[in-house]
This record gives structure tokens, C-alpha cells and sequence, in this order.
């Protein structure tokens, strides 16, 4: 997606010899989308970006998935999986717990509080939501300080890593698509500029500052990428003779940024107003939306919580990360919650809480929402982090029998 950015050290001309102070060549890499059809970037390396000295296999983490059957909504307790110090032991990579997925895009979690090492997804994009914690992004594009609330949006093959601040633990929702993930094209102009109707706008999207270098000889790299392991899922880990940390330069529109949920500008009416005003960001048969605090419907009937409502084209994933969420009071659901609501399966407030929604001005809630347009399964982080009470707590009772 991403604005025109030029950061370092690029020759004035594209394909023509950029030299070293010493008078040796960079070498020049062309990384874009859907096969030269789409945004690049052009980045200028000190070494070959392609050589390697080895690959062997990685076990990247458990892909695996079961069906959710019999199809019922669910609740997760995402706060459950890395409980006591467990996170101390935990990088933001491959300490990641799949929590639910399909063959688009899937859902993990993870609790780090040590640096992960260099890392890869070739699969698709990622889109990490940073829930409380602070890190340092490092990538081949230079590096981004990210923090409670951001979104980072990595493009596909971006080589990085996660360095989680002292004193934490970063807590990461990460998303991770099969596909590209932008913001929606109904808010982007033909060109590509966000629009005066877009809840956001280039303005709130930080990508790196500088060129981020680093030496080294003999350097892994974690490569997630298709193949015939569980989910399509494989991984293979490279050695690389030097640092892929050595772009001088690079220019273009593909690169990774942060965009903090705080500089969302709620989209708000006089009656409810449907989640697509929600949206954040999208890739292919998933959006990402984001409930905010927010001032809410100022008709004098309205009725400030959702309607019931069944998605008969998609599962619907909440992820509670902040405030107090109001149409879920009496569920069990607080913070680091994940409601799964599936296809099938109407759903709406908890009892009580549409009538007390009556009168309310603002909600004070943030929330993470994941709409996927083909049916979910659950992961090993979301088996083991279940609430098996949740489907039932509408009625007010237990199963029949
Ligand atoms: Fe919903």
C-alpha cells in the first residue's frame, strides 16, 4: 500500500550503478507485489541478497487445526497461555500459539519477552496488534519503535526481527494472511491517497526513519513459507554469509509501518452504525476492523449496542483488548478475550445488555475484530484457552442434555 518514502542512500536514476565510497557496486533488489503489477520497493544491499551457505528445516509453530464442531460461538482467554514467567521465555516468533485460522489467514498469539531471531514470512503479510508492551521492529527497511496499540503491518518476505522492551512482556495478536494486507479500497483514492472519508490518513502511518545496518557473518534466517505442512505451513532456515541487515537505501511504496488504534477517527451516526465504518484494513476473504471509545447513536430512541445479527457469509473474531466492553457484560469476556462467532450462528448482546445500552452517551471499549469470509478452526493456543461455559450463557442455562 503505503505512500511514496525514500530513506538513505539511492542513485538518481533506477538500474544504473550505485558505487560504494570505495568504488565497488550495491547491489540493487527489486522487492514488489504480484509480479511486477503492483507496489515495489527498490533496496540497495552491500552484499548479494540472495546468497546462502545453508537451509535445513525449521519447525515453525503448530499450524494444525480442528474443526469448530459442534459449530458453536467460543470464548478464549488469551491470558491463560503464557501464564507466570513463561513469557520470559517466549520470542514474538516462534513463541506464537495459533488461536484460530483457515487457509487465508490465521490468528496467533503470544506473550515475548525475549528477541526473536531474524524472520521471514513468505506466506503473506502480517498485520501484528500490539496489545500492552513495547518493541523494537527491526527489518531490512530500517527499524520501528512499536507500542501498545500500534498495528504493524510487515509486507510479505520483509526480513526482521522482535526485540520486546525491558521490563515486559510485549503481549502480540498477530494476523497473519495468505495474502496482502492494506487499508480498504473504498477509502483510497484511483492513485492510491487516502480520502477525506477515510477514518485515518497518511498522516498516522509511521514507517522507518532510518537505514538499519548491522554486520555479522554466518546469520540465520526463519523462513515461513508454503508447503505441505500442517495449515500449508512449512519452515526452512537459512544461513546467510553476512547480515542481511546492509541496505544502504531503498525507495518506494512497499515497506512496513505502525498505525496506532489511538488515531482512529470513529465513524459515528444518530442510529447503529454497521462494522464496515469500523475498518481498518483488509486482505483477501478477511477484513480487520476496530472498536474504539466513541461517542454512540444520538437518536433519541437508539439503541446503543448492536442489533442481533447473523454474518451468513463470515466468522466473526473479537479480540477485547481495552476498556469495558459493553454488550458482552455477564459473558465472562474481559481483557485479552477472544469471542469466536461463527457462521451459522446468530448472535447479539448478553442478556440485559440491550436494554441498558438505553440512554448511554460514549463507549468506552477497544476491541480488535478479524471477519473471515471462509470458516475458522481452532489452533492449539485456542483448544487450550477455552471457555467452554460461553455458547450457553444467552440462555441462561447449560446444554439440554
Ligand atoms: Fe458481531
Amino acid at each position: 500500500m503505503a505512500y511514496y518514502r525514500l530513506l538513505g542512500d539511492v542513485p538518481p536514476t533506477r538500474h544504473t550503478q550505485h558505487r560504494t565510497p570505495e568504488g565497488g557496486l550495491y547491489y540493487e533488489e527489486l522487492m514488489g507485489e504480484e509480479g511486477f503489477s503492483s507496489d515495489s520497493s527498490l533496496l540497495y544491499h552491500r552484499h548479494v541478497p540472495s546468497a546462502i551457505v545453508d537451509a535445513r528445516p525449521w519447525d515453525a509453530p503448530d499450524a494444525s487445526r480442528t474443526p469448530n464442531s459442534p459449530l458453536v460461538p467460543r470464548h478464549l482467554r488469551l491470558h491463560t497461555l503464557f501464564a507466570g514467567d513463561a513469557w520470559t521465555r517466549a520470542d514474538a516468533v516462534t513463541g506464537r500459539r495459533l488461536i484460530l485460522g483457515n487457509d487465508d489467514v490465521r490468528i496467533s498469539y503470544v506473550a515475548a519477552g525475549r528477541p526473536s531471531e531474524l524472520y521471514r514470512n513468505a506466506v503473506g503479510d502480517e498485520c501484528v496488534y500490539i496489545e500492552s508492551g513495547a518493541a523494537t521492529l527491526e527489518t531490512v527497511f530500517g527499524a520501528l519503535e512499536v507500542r501498545e496499540g500500534d498495528y504493524a503491518v510487515i509486507p510479505r518476505a520483509t526480513t526482521h526481527r522482535w526485540v520486546p522492551a525491558p521490563g515486559g512482556p510485549l503481549r502480540a495478536y498477530a494476523i497473519e494472511a495468505n495474502s496482502h494486507i492494506a487499508p480498504p479500497r473504498r477509502y483510497l483514492s484511483r492513485y492510491g491517497q487516502l480520502l477525506e472519508h477515510a477514518p485515518y490518513c497518511e498522516r498516522d502511518l509511521t514507517g522507518p526513519a532510518a537505514p538499519l545496518l548491522a554486520e555479522g557473518t554466518d546469520v540465520d534466517i526463519l523462513v515461513k513459507h508454503r508447503g505441505d505442512g500442517p495449515g500449508g505451513i512449512t519452515g526452512t532456515r537459512y544461513t546467510t554469509p553476512h547480515h542481511p541487515f546492509d541496505v544502504v537505501g531503498w525507495d518506494g511504496c512497499l515497506y512496513p509501518y505502525t498505525f496506532n488504534v489511538a488515531d482512529f477517527q470513529p465513524i459515528t451516526g444518530r442510529v447503529h452504525q454497521p462494522p464496515p465504518v469500523h475498518q481498518v484494513f483488509g486482505g483477501h476473504n478477511f477484513v480487520i476492523c476496530n472498536f474504539v471509545p466513541r461517542k454512540v447513536d444520538y437518536h433519541p430512541l437508539s439503541i446503543p449496542v448492536p442489533y442481533y445479527h447473523a454474518n451468513v457469509d463470515s466468522d466473526e473474531v473479537m479480540f477485547y483488548c481495552g476498556g469495558d466492553y459493553e454488550a458482552r457484560k455477564g459473558s465472562g469476556i474481559g481483557q485479552g478475550s477472544v469471542s469466536l462467532h461463527p457462521g451459522g450462528h446468530s448472535h447479539g448482546p448478553q442478556p440485559g445488555a440491550y436494554e441498558r445500552s438505553v440512554g448511554v452517551q460514549e463507549f468506552d471499549e477497544l476491541a480488535v475484530m478479524v471477519d473471515t469470509f471462509r470458516p475458522l478452526g481452532l489452533g492449539e493456543g485456542g483448544r487450550a484457552a477455552e471457555d467452554p461455559g460461553y455458547a450457553w450463557t444467552w440462555s441462561g442455562r447449560g446444554p439440554a442434555r
